[in-house]
């Protein structure tokens, strides 16, 4: 088996959202905090019909439709997702409802679940399936799914909270296979996992997590280091010479908020500074050099480094970042799916430039568990091709339908999701007047906490 990867993608974000102008001056934040401070545009969240396991219907129904497989041809299906909606039974379950009807209940698989990354592994979990001797030769499924939009509600209870522009709500599916247009590079994987308490969802009756802000941005930054370290190290005993920056033409990060990705993405360019990668031009190296002494603790601290190296780094980060950042600002943080995200606004952006580019990806999930690797991209045969994605998945049009809510109706929406929480014995308001026509929605949860949707 050859090229195993992406075979096909599908991409689903609630059509209701808020803009995050509006929701600075709701919040009472400075004017700039949340669009320039963050770097976000707008955040999409679920109503009350909404939830992980109704957009990861809608999103993998929509796929095998769109792309014409048999559901009978899918033989692994893998969830990654931090929204729990049952502590046992997966989502993974809930989806099978697709594949039993066609007959097929012969797809191993269940859900991975650890913060942001949950999705990496199912789709590690997928492809490393495709290339063992277990593989039945049929296609695997990957789907990350997230709302991150409960999670907001217990800043509110602390007034202002500042996580709060930091929500989203996503499903995103892919098919994987042989013979993909986006190939995994499988031997350049470098991880780093550690045990940290940076966000964290320590009560069992309850969404929210616990969150230390600051400590999370400072374990995201000292990951990506560890694993652009065991990336570069792994690369170099492969092809027997240094990697820089400059052998990725895109990377991709997961993307909690766009402040954070060029900061990450700075912090590559000091990196490979501190490395002596033939990246860094004779200017730059002037500009670090004041920095060249600090400790790795001093360098996260530095205020004026992270300054002077987004200054060196920016023509590198419009050409190499900023095609993928499109839907997460435009969305939010949609926690597993997030880094997706920013891969499917690169083949949306950058579509027919893409064959034979090599992208980087850093995949973080916080307490901890990170993981830097890479895609080989090839134009692929219909309709598994990188054009045939990109009109698929229609990011512009999901885009422009979507309907805009006052930040009000968004902090009800919230207050009713947060009462919903773990409860039974109610229906929703079945309200599906903003959802495109193949959605899937709840209707109803019983007196058994069992779940009900219907599709539109
Ligand atoms: N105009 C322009 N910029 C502004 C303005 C303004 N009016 N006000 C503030 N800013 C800037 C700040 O200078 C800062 O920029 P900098 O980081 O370049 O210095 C930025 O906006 C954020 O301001 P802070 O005061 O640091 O923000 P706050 O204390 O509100 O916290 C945080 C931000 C930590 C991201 C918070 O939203 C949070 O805790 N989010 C959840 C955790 C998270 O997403 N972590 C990321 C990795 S883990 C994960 O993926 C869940």
């Amino acid at each position: 088996v050859k090229n195993v990867g992406i075979l096909a993608m599908e991409i689903y974000f609630p059509p209701t959202c808020v803009q995050q102008e509006a929701l600075e001056f709701h919040d009472g934040a400075s004017k700039g905090k949340y669009t320039i401070g963050l770097g976000q545009d707008c955040m999409a969240f679920c109503t009350d019909v909404e939830d992980v396991i109704s957009m990861s219907l809608t999103a993998v129904n929509s796929l095998l439709e769109k792309y014409g497989v048999d559901p009978k041809q899918v033989g692994r299906l893998e969830v990654g997702s931090e929204t729990v909606i049952d502590k046992s039974k997966s989502i993974k379950t809930f989806l099978m409802q697709i594949f039993e009807k066609c007959g097929n209940t012969d797809i191993e698989g269940v859900d991975s679940t650890n913060a942001c990354y949950g999705g990496t592994a199912a789709l590690f979990n997928c492809v490393n399936w495709v290339e063992s001797s277990s593989w039945d030769g049929r296609y695997g499924l990957v789907v990350c799914t997230d709302s991150a939009e409960v999670s907001l509600c217990v800043h509110q209870v602390y007034a202002e909270g500042p996580a709060r522009p930091t929500g989203g709500a996503a499903a995103i599916v892919m098919l994987i296979g042989p013979d993909a247009p986006i190939a995994f590079e499988s031997k350049y994987r470098g991880s780093h996992m550690a045990h940290a308490y940076d966000f964290y969802k320590p009560n069992l009756a309850s969404e929210y997590p616990v969150v230390d802000g600051k400590l999370s941005q400072t374990c995201y930054l000292m990951a990506l280091d560890a694993c652009y370290k065991h990336y570069c190290a792994k690369y170099e005993k492969f092809e027997g010479k240094q990697f820089s920056i400059s052998d990725a033409d895109y990377i991709v990060f997961h993307s909690p908020y766009n402040k954070l990705v060029q900061k990450s993405f700075a912090r590559l360019v000091f990196d490979d500074f501190t490395r002596g990668a033939s990246s860094i031009d004779e200017a730059a190296k002037e500009k670090f050099a004041p920095f060249s002494s600090l400790s790795g603790d001093e360098s996260y601290q530095s205020r004026d480094l992270e300054k002077v190296a987004q200054q060196v780094a920016k023509p590198l980060y419009d050409s190499k970042v900023q095609p993928t950042t499109l839907i997460p600002k435009q969305v939010g943080n949609m926690y597993t799916a997030s880094i997706y995200a920013a891969f499917v606004s690169l083949l949306h952006n950058k579509n027919s430039e893409l064959a034979g580019k090599r992208i980087i990806m850093f995949s973080y999930g916080s307490g901890l568990t990170a993981t830097m690797f890479s895609l080989k991209l090839q134009e692929g045969q219909y309709p598994f091709s990188l054009s045939n994605i990109a009109s698929v998945m229609s990011v512009d049009e999901k885009l422009k339908s979507r309907i805009e809510v006052a930040p009000e109706k968004f902090v009800e929406t919230l207050k009713l999701m947060e009462h919903r929480y773990g409860g039974k014995d109610f229906v929703t308001s079945k309200d599906t007047s903003c959802l495109a026509p193949g959605t899937y929605y709840l209707t109803e949860v019983d007196s058994m906490y069992r779940r009900f949707y219907s599709q539109k």
